[in-house]
C-alpha cells in the first residue's frame, strides 16, 4: 500500500554510500568510476538529495537522523524492461518464447481487460518492484487502456519514475488482445495527453514486437514518435532464433530485425529494445548511431533458452546496454538476482562482468541511456531521492563470505552474487519511504565492517 504519512521535509541517512560518476567499463573495471563513501551522511530535503557529508560533519538537530551504519546505500535500481501483467505467469514450465507467449502469457494478459483486475495487478506490481529496490522502470502493461491507466495511476500514487504505454498488437495474437490501427492511435493520443510528462511519468510507444504489428501499425507508431516530444519507444528485438526467422519471413525486404523498426522511424535515443541477443555488426553500429539501448534480460534469456547476449560486441560498437528483469520471462523482479544472472551469462561467453559495471548499468548507466541522469541514478546533489538501504549480507553463508572480502569490489561482487530482495531494508522514492522490511527480519545477519574498506579499491 502507498504510505499515507505526511511528507518528511528533511532526513539524514547514515551508511556506506555507493554510486558511480562514470562507466567503469567492461573487463577489468575502472575503480575510480565507483564513488564509495563509507559511513557518510546522505541528506534529503523534500524530494531531493541535497548533500553528502563525511561522518565527522554530522548534520544539525534539525535533520532527523536514520542510522544505517554497516549497511549499503545505493541509488534505486532502474529496470529497463518488465511486464506488469505477467506476474501470473512467472516461472511457467517447459516452453521457449513463441510457445510461452501463446500458452501462458496471452491468456494472462487477456484478463487485464477487466478494470478491477488491472487495477489490483498494477498496485501489486509496483509494490513488488519497490519491495525489490527498483524505484524506476520501463514497463509493458497490456493492450488494454485500462491496464495503462492503472499502472500510471499506481506509479503516480507512489511518486515513482515510470515509463510505459499501451501495447500495440493488431495481428498474430488472440482476438481478445488485438487492436486496430485507428483505435490504437486514438487510444495512444488520449493516453499521451493524460499521462506523458505528468510528474515523473513518461509515455512509451509500445509495439509488442514486429510479429504482432502490421506495417501500418508500425508506421502509426513512428508517426506518434515524430508528433510528440520526449516519447519513448519500447519493444522486443532479436530475442530467440525462431522469432528472428519469423520476422525475416514477415518482412522479407528488411535487412535485419532491427531494420524493420528502423524503416518505421522507431530508432532514436529514447528507444529501448529488449534482448538484442541475435544481432549483427551492422545492427550494433546502427543502435550506437541512433543512441538506442539494449535492455539486456539475462534471467529471461536463460529461462526461455533464448541465448547469450554479446555485451562486449555492443560495448565495442558504442551501444548502450542496460539491465532488465523481463518478468514474466525473467524469474525475478529483483535486480540483484538479475545482475547475478548477467554475470553468469557473460561468463558463458568468456566475458567477466565486474560488479562495478553491473551495478552501474542498473543505476547511472540506465539513467543516462534513458536521458534521465539529471533526475535519477546517482547521489549527486539535486537528484531525486530514490534510493535503497541494503544489508551487505543476509544469512550465514553470505555473512561468512562478506567478512572475508578484502576490498570494495570483492565485497560488492559477493553481495551481487549472494544477495536478493531479502537483503533490502528500506526503499525511498522521492524522499519518502515506500518500502520497509518487516523489523523481525531486518538486520538479522548484518555485519558492520565498513571501516576496513578502501574507498574505490581496485578489484
Ligand atoms: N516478445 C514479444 N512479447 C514478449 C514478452 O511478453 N516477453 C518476452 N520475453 N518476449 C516477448
Ligand atoms: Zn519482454
Amino acid at each position: 500500500m502507498p504510505a499515507t504519512a505526511a511528507p518528511i521535509a528533511r532526513r539524514a541517512l547514515r551508511g556506506d554510500l555507493l554510486d558511480f560518476t562514470a562507466d567503469p567499463g567492461l573487463g577489468t573495471p575502472n575503480a575510480a568510476a565507483a564513488r564509495f563513501r563509507p559511513d557518510h551522511w546522505l541528506l534529503i530535503e523534500g524530494e531531493r538529495i541535497v548533500a553528502v557529508l563525511p561522518p565527522a560533519q554530522a548534520p544539525g538537530d534539525d535533520w532527523p537522523r536514520e542510522d544505517h551504519r554497516g549497511r549499503l546505500l545505493l541509488p534505486g535500481f532502474i529496470d529497463t524492461h518488465v511486464h506488469s501483467a505477467q506476474l501470473d505467469v512467472i516461472a511457467s514450465f517447459g516452453t521457449e518464447l513463441l510457445d510461452w507467449l501463446e500458452r501462458y502469457t496471452f491468456p494472462a494478459e487477456a484478463r487485464h481487460a477487466d478494470p478491477a483486475h488491472a487495477a489490483r495487478a498494477a498496485e501489486g506490481f509496483v509494490d513488488a518492484l519497490l519491495a525489490c529496490g527498483t524505484t524506476a522502470a520501463v514497463v509493458f502493461p497490456t493492450v488494454h487502456t485500462t491496464s495503462v491507466q492503472a499502472l500510471f495511476g499506481a506509479a503516480r500514487a507512489r511518486g515513482m519514475r515510470l515509463v510505459a504505454g499501451k501495447v500495440l498488437m493488431d495481428r498474430h495474437a488472440p482476438a481478445a488482445l488485438r487492436d486496430d490501427v485507428t483505435q490504437a492511435e486514438a487510444d495512444c493520443e488520449a493516453l499521451i495527453a493524460r499521462w506523458h510528462g505528468q510528474g515523473r511519468l513518461a509515455y512509451a510507444v509500445t509495439p509488442r514486437f514486429a510479429a504482432t504489428s502490421t506495417p501500418a501499425q508500425l508506421a502509426m507508431a513512428g508517426a506518434l514518435l515524430a508528433r510528440h516530444d520526449g516519447l519513448y519507444l519500447q519493444t522486443h528485438l532479436a530475442e530467440n532464433r525462431a522469432e528472428v526467422a519469423w520476422i525475416a519471413r514477415l518482412f522479407p525486404d528488411a535487412r535485419s530485425y532491427l531494420d524493420v523498426y528502423d524503416r518505421h522511424g522507431l530508432l532514436g535515443e529514447r528507444s529501448v529494445f529488449a534482448h538484442g541477443v541475435w544481432l549483427d555488426a551492422a545492427d550494433r553500429a546502427r543502435l550506437a548511431e541512433a543512441g538506442a539501448q539494449i535492455a539486456h534480460s539475462p534471467s529471461s534469456n536463460l529461462f526461455l533458452g533464448s541465448g547469450l547476449m554479446d555485451w562486449r560486441a555492443l560495448h565495442e560498437a558504442g551501444a548502450a546496454v542496460t539491465v532488465a528483469s523481463d518478468v514474466g520471462g525473467g524469474t525475478a523482479l529483483c535486480m540483484v538476482r538479475t545482475l547475478a544472472d548477467a554475470y553468469k551469462v557473460q561468463a558463458l561467453r568468456g566475458e567477466k562482468l565486474s560488479a562495478f559495471k553491473a551495478v552501474h548499468a542498473a543505476t547511472l548507466g540506465a539513467a543516462q541511456a534513458l536521458q534521465l541522469a539529471g533526475e535519477i541514478g546517482s547521489f549527486d546533489a539535486g537528484r531525486m531521492a530514490d534510493l535503497c538501504v541494503w544489508n551487505w549480507a543476509c544469512g550465514p553463508v553470505a555473512t561468512h563470505r562478506d567478512a572475508l572480502a578484502r576490498d570494495l569490489h570483492e565485497r560488492l561482487f559477493a553481495w551481487m552474487m549472494l544477495a536478493d530482495e531479502r537483503a533490502l531494508v528500506t526503499t525511498v522514492v522521492a524522499g519518502r519511504t515506500r518500502y520497509e522490511r518487516p523489523t523481525h527480519e531486518s538486520g538479522a545477519a548484518m555485519e558492520t565492517r565498513h571501516e576496513r574498506l578502501e574507498p574505490g579499491a581496485a578489484p
